[in-house]
């Protein structure tokens, strides 16, 4: 067989003419495997024969259950690009529920009239651990609000338990993942971000700076939620200098050296991707007092730029001010409602949970923030602490000052 398949070589492909980064079968399979590798799901669903459909530019790729063959879903690639699209792909979670034979719930596609509203019943909760395995353990659709701000990725290796930026963007596409699951149809997911700067090696390179939200933001489209909002949290004048960035450029103001000092973070806003209007919840949520009570008052955010002072006198390094968890919780959830931080550190969202009425779940993968959690807990609530759910630690008890 010649280099052309026996076509004649004058006569180009579609994939040729329009420079398809996908233009072979063999390509679309690789792409798939790697996909089902990444969620799990490689030793029990094997590939059918890839097609290209060029009036959209995708790759069809069929999914079929490896023992029988039954065709359980697609993977749809886009073949300029290579990527994965999310809103035509099957699921994992639906996948899964295919392959076991049942309909895992959160899986159905929402139709308004058959849906219940359901109340969470988790109790305030504090894990100790990796939250991508801890959300594993948790029902579906048990948590109405996720507020949390990811730990840093920092490219000094003794600073950080990532060495490679892609590791960092894999592992919180694992837990933006879990995430999705345990999340309930059509609430929210808001996280708070900000480019990092990565600090010259030595006078003869420059500084880096990565654009961490941006990548995130593809990530939460991928994994099925939608963009809502990017609010800027803006820290008052002067709090950027401490960086030294813009300092060179105020002394020279040399054209090109130009550097804004950073003075906002991102608080981004995202939806679990629902075909339900947010009318939805107000007119199926079970509580009309709760309802009633959630109103937010007078004196709140108009705009996307909303100015919070940080916080001082943490004992986290990296914690947010409790007005800005305070602020995403009344605007994003009801009284009464499950809000869950899986990076929680001192546990801000914890305190914000219960000032505005909601209960908890927060989990850190350090043991000395989880005992900081555990301390705090009891000047949020008291005696009442003493009930909440601590897992992997031992509950609290009055000791638990002692630590
Ligand atoms: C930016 S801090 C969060 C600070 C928090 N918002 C506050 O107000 O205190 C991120 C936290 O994520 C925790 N963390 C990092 N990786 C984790 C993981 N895989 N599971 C759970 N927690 C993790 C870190 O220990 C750190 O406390």
């Amino acid at each position: 067989m010649s280099e052309t398949n026996g076509r004649d070589p004058t006569k180009r492909t579609v994939a040729e003419q329009r420079s398809y980064l996908v233009t072979t079968v063999a390509q679309a399979k690789t792409i798939t495997t790697n996909w089902l590798k990444g969620v799990d799901l490689d030793q029990a669903v094997t590939l059918g024969l890839p097609e290209v459909d060029d009036r959209y530019h995708i790759w069809r790729v069929p999914l079929r259950k490896a023992r029988t063959r039954t065709k359980i879903g697609e993977l749809v690639i886009d073949a300029y690009t290579t990527e994965i699209l999310p809103e035509k792909t099957t699921r994992p979670e639906l996948l899964e529920a295919r392959l076991l034979g049942k309909r895992e719930e959160g899986t159905k596609k929402a139709n308004p009239s058959e849906l219940v509203y359901k109340l969470s019943e988790l109790r305030n909760t504090i894990g100790y651990g990796d939250s991508e395995k801890l959300i594993e353990e948790m029902p579906a659709a048990s948590v109405d609000l996720i507020f949390t701000s990811p730990p840093y990725f920092n490219a000094r290796p003794e600073y950080s338990e990532f060495e490679e930026y892609d590791e960092y963007l894999q592992k919180m596409r694992q837990v933006i993942r879990r995430c999705h699951r345990v999340l309930s149809e059509g609430r929210f997911f808001v996280i708070n971000c900000s480019p990092i700067l990565l600090r010259r090696a030595s006078r003869n390179e420059s500084s880096k700076r990565i654009a961490v939200p941006f990548d995130l933001h593809r990530i939460f489209i991928e994994e099925g939620y939608d963009f809502i909002d990017d609010i800027h949290w803006l820290k008052p004048e002067g709090a950027g200098w401490a960086t030294g960035r813009g300092r060179r450029f105020a002394a020279d103001r040399n054209p090109m050296q130009y550097k804004a000092v950073p003075v906002t973070e991102y608080v981004l806003v995202y939806r679990k991707r629902t075909d339900l209007l947010i009318d939805w919840h107000i007119r199926n949520h079970p509580d009309k007092e709760l309802v009633a009570a959630s109103k937010i008052k007078d004196g709140y955010e108009t705009t996307n730029v909303w100015r919070i002072n940080p916080k001082t006198n943490s004992e986290h390094p990296a914690a947010f001010p409790t007005e800005l968890a305070e602020k995403v919780i009344t605007y994003y959830s009801f009284k009464g409602d499950v809000v869950m931080d899986p990076f929680a550190g001192s546990g801000t969202v914890g305190k914000a949970a219960v000032k505005t009425g909601r209960r908890f779940v927060l989990y850190d993968i350090n043991l000395e923030y989880v005992q900081l959690m555990q301390r705090s807990a009891q000047d949020w609530l008291g005696k009442v602490a003493e009930d909440i759910l601590c897992v992997n630690v031992p509950p609290i008890s009055a000791d638990s000052r002692l630590f």
